[in-house]
Parts: C-alpha cells; sequence; structure tokens
C-alpha cells in the first residue's frame, strides 16, 4: 500500500471523501449499536500537541481505544520537540515506534517537514494555514442534515484562518461555493490557503450579504491559538462580524450554523444562534469522531469495502 499522508484537505480527491462518508456512516452506526470493530488492534497511534485542544484530543485518543488500537499523547513541554530536536530526527524515531501520527502545531512547514520523514502516515490535527479534520466532518455533518453540499452556498463570517483556508480548499473539492466576509487587513490569502484561480469563492465587505441566501453560515474564534497577542486589536476590528439572528434571518430559511469550537458567545457568535434551533454545533462536534475513523481505517487498510 502506498504511503498517504493528510496534510491538508486536498491531498483527498472526491471519490475519497466520498467512501471515506460511506466509512463514516457505517462505523458511526455500529458504534450507535455498541457492536466491536477492530481493526486497528495492535496499531498505536502517537498525538502531537504543540497547541491546546479539547475537540482533537478527545476524539482521536477515544476513536484509537474504539478500533481497537492505541494513542499516545505527547506535548512540546513534556517530550525533546520542546527542546529543540529536530522534527525530522523526531519523525524518524516516532514512526519506526508507532504507526500513525496526528501533530497540531503552528507552521505547515513543520507538519510537511516531519510527513517527509516519516515511514507511516502523518495527519494534520491543526496548523495555522489549514484544519482538515474540522472540514471532513463539517461536511459529513451537512450531509447528515442536508444531503450533497454540491453547489450550495457556505458563508463564512470572521477571521480567513486555518479554518477557513481549509472550506476554501473543500469548495473545489466539493463543487461548492464559499461567500466569505472579513474586516479589512483580514482577507483571505489565495496562496496561503493553497489555492490557484479558484472560482469557488467571493469575498463581500458586508456580512449580510455574504449570508443572503446562505445554505451554511460558519465563523470561528476571532483570535486564534497563537495570536493572543493581537487579541485586544482583534476583538476592536471584528465588533461588526458577529453571527447573529439577524444575520441567520437573511439566509436560507433551512441555513444550517456550524462552529468547530471552542465559542466565545458575545464575540463571534450570539447565544441565541449557537445554542439555537438552526446550529448543529454538537453533531458537528461528535462526527470529529466518527469520520476521523473512517480517515484512521483509509490511511492504515486502504478502502476496505462496506
Ligand atoms: N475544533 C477543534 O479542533 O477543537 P479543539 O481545539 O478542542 O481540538
Ligand atoms: N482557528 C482556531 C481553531 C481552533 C479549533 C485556532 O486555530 O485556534
Amino acid at each position: 500500500m502506498n504511503l498517504r499522508h493528510y496534510l491538508q484537505f486536498n491531498d483527498f480527491a472526491l471519490g475519497e471523501y466520498e467512501h471515506l462518508f460511506a466509512r463514516t456512516r457505517w462505523i458511526k452506526d455500529r458504534f450507535k449499536r455498541y457492536e466491536r470493530y477492530w481493526p486497528l488492534e495492535d496499531r498505536t497511534l502517537a498525538m502531537i500537541f504543540e497547541k491546546q485542544s479539547t475537540r482533537t484530543r478527545l476524539s482521536f485518543e477515544a476513536g484509537m481505544h474504539q478500533l481497537g488500537g492505541a494513542a499516545i499523547f505527547l506535548s512540546t513541554r513534556d517530550s525533546q520537540l520542546g527542546r529543540g530536536e529536530p522534527v525530522e530526527d523526531a519523525a524518524q524515531v516516532i514512526s519506526r515506534m508507532c504507526d500513525v501520527v496526528m501533530i497540531r502545531t503552528f507552521e505547515q512547514d513543520t507538519l510537511e517537514r516531519f510527513a517527509a520523514h516519516s515511514r507511516v502516515p502523518v495527519i494534520n490535527g491543526l496548523t495555522n494555514e489549514y484544519h482538515p479534520c474540522q472540514i471532513l466532518a463539517d461536511i459529513y455533518t451537512f450531509l447528515e442534515q442536508r444531503g450533497s453540499i454540491r453547489g450550495r452556498t457556505v458563508a463564512w463570517i470572521g477571521d480567513s484562518n486555518n479554518v477557513c483556508n481549509t472550506w476554501l480548499q473543500a469548495a473545489e473539492v466539493f463543487d461548492f461555493n464559499v461567500h466569505v466576509s472579513t474586516p479589512p487587513g483580514y482577507e483571505v490569502e489565495p496562496e496561503r490557503a493553497g489555492l490557484y484561480g479558484t472560482d469557488h469563492y467571493e469575498e463581500f465587505r458586508d456580512p449580510m450579504q455574504a449570508a443572503k441566501g446562505a445554505d451554511l453560515v460558519t465563523t470561528d474564534v476571532w483570535t486564534s491559538m497563537g495570536m493572543e497577542s493581537e487579541d485586544a486589536e482583534r476583538k476592536r476590528d471584528f465588533q461588526d462580524w458577529q453571527v447573529d439572528g439577524e444575520m441567520m434571518r437573511v439566509a436560507k430559511p433551512d441555513a444550517l450554523f456550524m462552529h468547530c469550537l471552542p465559542a466565545h458567545r458575545g464575540e463571534e457568535i450570539s447565544a441565541g444562534v449557537v445554542d439555537g434551533p438552526q446550529s448543529v454545533v454538537w453533531d458537528e462536534a461528535e462526527n470529529r469522531l466518527h469520520a476521523q475513523k473512517a480517515l484512521l481505517e483509509f490511511l492504515l487498510l486502504g478502502k476496505v469495502e462496506l
């Protein structure tokens, strides 16, 4: 089997996502019926965290256990990575002892360098540039709730960050549109988003215009991890980019609301929306577990047939 990594969303083709979603559904159904499925017995996942996490750690660790395998947590603070061991050396060693590696780090380049020296699949658990596992779960959630995302409109309101970049890549793979509205100075950087000449997104100065007629409205924190020094300035700049009830009313009547979480009620999102009837944030969070189990199965065992 060829070594595959999952470093950014466009590493996989549409047909591979269709396979992953079919497997996600099967794995989720089986899990809900308490039916044991242990295809990864004797396999070990190493998880390296250079930033904090609740959902990513829990979903990968629980997911690996539920597939019959084991997961090991390493952080910068308590491993040699925090004392300057070269990432290339760490990759050589870790990938001789474990079967798959998940990394949450700062620069995408660090992840790429690790993957280039790894003998086993490497998964992006979030970098400054991308968060592919999140959008994998988000699109699966859309599919569960509303069917195919092809031709639909997703409104992204707020910062053009790692989650936004990943939505933009996903739009090319799945052929949907993204309406992006950011404050001036925070616009999408196409090259950083890994986009080359896409016609799948449109930028709007006015967030209400971006949300108009959308099938899905989504946002994320104004200040991502690693940018804490900009927090006060961002709180001022993003004031008018809160997703609230008024904004949801200009979207389609059956529009969904998603947020990768953690949410900051009163900042990027109003409590009324995140806790309201159009919000699917808890399903979205839960689906991280099921979708990543399908991803682990695919990377370690290839295309398991239904
Ligand atoms: N959405 C997400 O990745 O959450 P965590 O930071 O808690 O992992
Ligand atoms: N954009 C956020 C996502 C957190 C899951 C961050 O990078 O901090």
